[in-house]
């Protein structure tokens, strides 16, 4: 017979309380009380307009909460700036990919961990430990032939990849990707899944957003389900897929 492991608390990663967000009369983000696992892949599920990028965007100081407390890793984190939430550990990316067009792909990555000039950048002593790491990073997410092409000239995917590269420069702990999967090929969806397993492998936690489904149940550990800016129900992949509640919400019945 074999006896069945205990199972492990798990230890909290980012966690809100009470989280809301109002845009005039919207509430986008309504009280919402979420906590996500530390070492874990994490899923931020949910219909349009539910809140899920909102939530982001106020755990990671990019606006403010109306109400609510944001912790990471036990630390108060609520209203921070989003540089200290950076220091503090949690790197993400944008549903709209945010990379500067007119920069060379490497010019994306150097800027991506440095707030001064691109001038002093490239004139700095760090410069060149920064540009191994950053073709090493490059190398990783298979786009590393190139670094000398501007970001406007390679394809959507790849400029995905190259934002993920540039979030991975300053080395976070947890990693927050806002709908990773959206408007890529099949191919380098692939390569996303892959590059979150072996990250996570390391000991990254990774919270993600995303509608492709099979690519969020293929994923993650823990799934959380939002309708209407608040958790309606979260666990495995296979209990919030066997979930009334989650058929409800997404088809609105
Ligand atoms: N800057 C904003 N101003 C006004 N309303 C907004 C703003 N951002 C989001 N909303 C509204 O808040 C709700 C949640 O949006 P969002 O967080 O983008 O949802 P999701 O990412 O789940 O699709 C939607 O009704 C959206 O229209
Ligand atoms: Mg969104």
């Amino acid at each position: 017979m074999t006896a069945t492991a205990p199972a492990r608390p798990e230890t909290t990663s980012l966690a809100t309380v009470g989280l809301t967000k109002r845009f005039g009369g919207v509430t986008a983000v309504d009280g919402a009380t979420v906590s996500f696992h530390h070492g874990k892949v994490n899923a931020l599920i949910g219909p349009n307009g539910s809140g899920k990028t909102t939530f982001f965007n106020c755990v990671t100081g990019m606006i403010r909460p109306d109400e609510g407390t944001v912790t990471y890793r036990d630390a108060d984190i609520t209203g921070k700036a989003p540089h200290r939430i950076a220091r503090a550990g949690v790197g993400r990316s944008f549903q709209l990919c945010r990379v500067f067009p007119r920069m060379t792909v490497m010019e994306n990555m150097l800027v991506a961990v440095r707030s001064t000039s691109l001038r002093r950048q490239l004139s700095s002593a760090r410069n060149a430990e920064e540009l191994d790491r950053a073709r090493g990073l490059l190398a990783r997410v298979g786009i590393e032939h190139l670094e000398h092409s501007l970001a406007r000239d390679i394809s959507y995917g790849q400029q995905k990849l190259l934002e993920l590269a540039g979030v991975l420069m300053a080395d976070p702990e947890t990693i927050m990707l806002d709908e990773p999967a959206g408007g890529v090929n099949p191919a380098l969806i692939d390569r996303i899944a892959t590059l979150v397993r072996s990250l996570n492998a390391e000991g990254k936690t990774f919270i993600v957003v995303e509608h492709n489904m099979e690519l969020v149940m293929g994923l993650s550990d823990h799934v959380v389900v939002f309708d209407r800016g608040r958790p309606i129900c979260e666990g495995t992949p296979s209990v919030v897929q066997s979930d009334p509640r989650v058929l409800e919400a997404y088809l609105g019945i």
